[in-house]
């Protein structure tokens, strides 16, 4: 059994993912994403906010009689009539969690709320508390606490734990941070608050510096543990940290990391797929993890390499996270080894090395006016080859 802690890893696809212009999703299609996340093993699925509409009331409703595996949260500002109807959401679930937030931030109280630091402490106290009358399992976030002062966030987050809050979220709301400054904070923070043994600190990153994920990491390596992200890293704005690449990252790092997550990874490209299709928002070729080029070759170099032993050129295998197989794309770069196995898979297997010769200098011209050379095209040209001897 490993000694290391768990890392608990927290969906939000369903809930800010939704957020992302123009990709909200019907009752029926967050139930069918959330039994994806559930097949991922995902720990807790935010699935909506259930006082932003009776829609999402209804989806988050479904989802929390449709999941058993996985905790399902909802989220509410700290404000008693959103934490009220998250509680009557979840009441069918088989393990809630209430997730109730207020901003903390200089800029946010002021021009915002138009509230004073104190009056936010007091909110959020009551807020806590009102949750811990549906649920013992609460969750309480600093909105834009990546820009919020730390000797205020100190003391909001101890007394939203002496209120009963069990896992604290720090958000950086409009990813502003970077990754020394955040897992400094989180480390200051487990350090400076007297009651913070008490939760599971977790951390929410906004990519809009493309920091998401590293932001993260960094705090994970200084204490947090519990990761907020989403599938392909769908999110408000510029997204969210990406389950796969945080997964993934402790996964394969395991020398670096002192946690492990529970994610079951040959779930992930089905999930990404699914989000994927529903959202209409398609996965960039090159994407870490799930893109289509992600476990592609192209080079000589490389394919020779890897033919030779895959960890030449790969960290990780395609097959852990739900692809099929990694693949060797036939193009102008490819080697002449790549060629002679492709094409004996393709059960062709030349009698001399001029006729692999031929071919291979004919394959050469073709892959000059054209990008990825199929197998069709390979089975035509090695039978053109033959048929002109
Ligand atoms: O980005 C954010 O601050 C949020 C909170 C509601 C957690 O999504
Ligand atoms: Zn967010």
């Amino acid at each position: 059994m490993s000694q290391k802690d768990k890392l608990i890893v927290f969906d939000t696809t369903l809930r800010d993912g939704e957020q992302s212009p123009g990709a909200s999703m019907t009752l029926d299609e967050k139930v069918r994403i959330a039994k994806s996340l559930e097949r991922l093993r995902v720990d807790v699925i935010e699935a909506g906010f259930p006082n932003a509409s009776q829609g999402d009331f209804e989806s988050v409703r479904a989802v929390a009689r449709s999941v058993r595996e996985s905790t399902i949260c909802g989220l509410a500002r700290a404000i008693n009539s959103d934490i009220d109807r998250c509680g009557e959401a979840l009441a069918d679930a088989e393990s809630a969690r209430i997730h109730t937030f207020i901003a903390t931030s200089p800029i946010h109280m002021q021009q915002k709320l138009r509230m004073s630091p104190e009056e936010v402490v007091e909110r959020a106290v009551a807020a806590v508390k009102r949750a811990r009358k549906w649920t013992d399992n609460v969750e309480f976030s600093c909105e834009d606490a990546g820009r919020s002062e730390l000797d205020y966030l100190c003391r909001v987050i101890e007394q939203a734990i002496k209120a009963g809050a069990r896992t604290i979220n720090i958000p950086d709301t409009v990813g502003y941070n970077v990754p020394s400054q955040f897992g400094e904070t989180i480390r200051q923070l487990l350090e400076r608050i007297p009651n913070a043994d008490q939760a599971v600190f977790s951390v929410h990153c906004h990519n809009d510096l493309g920091l998401a994920v590293a932001n993260s990491l960094e705090a994970v390596i200084n204490g947090a543990r519990q990761v907020e992200c989403t599938i392909n890293g769908l999110g408000e704005r510029a997204g969210n940290a990406s389950l796969e690449e945080l997964v993934m990252a402790v996964r394969t790092r395991q020398d670096v990391f002192p946690c492990e997550t529970h994610i079951y990874t040959p779930e992930i490209v089905p999930a990404s797929r699914l989000v994927s299709s529903i959202t209409g928002f398609a996965v960039q070729p090159n994407k870490a993890i799930v893109g289509a080029n992600a476990f592609a070759h192209e080079s000589g170099i490389h394919q020779d390499g890897m033919l030779k032993n895959r960890e030449t050129y790969e960290i990780m295998r395609a097959e852990d996270v739900g692809w099929k197989t990694n693949k060797m794309v036939m193009g102008k770069h490819s080697g002449r080894n790549a060629f002679k196995t492709r094409l004996e898979e393709l059960g062709v297997n030349f009698e001399t090395n001029e006729e692999l010769n031929g071919a291979f200098a004919r394959f050469k011209e073709l892959a000059d006016k054209k990008h990825e050379i199929f197998d069709e095209d390979l089975q035509a040209l090695v039978s053109e080859t033959q048929h002109e001897k």
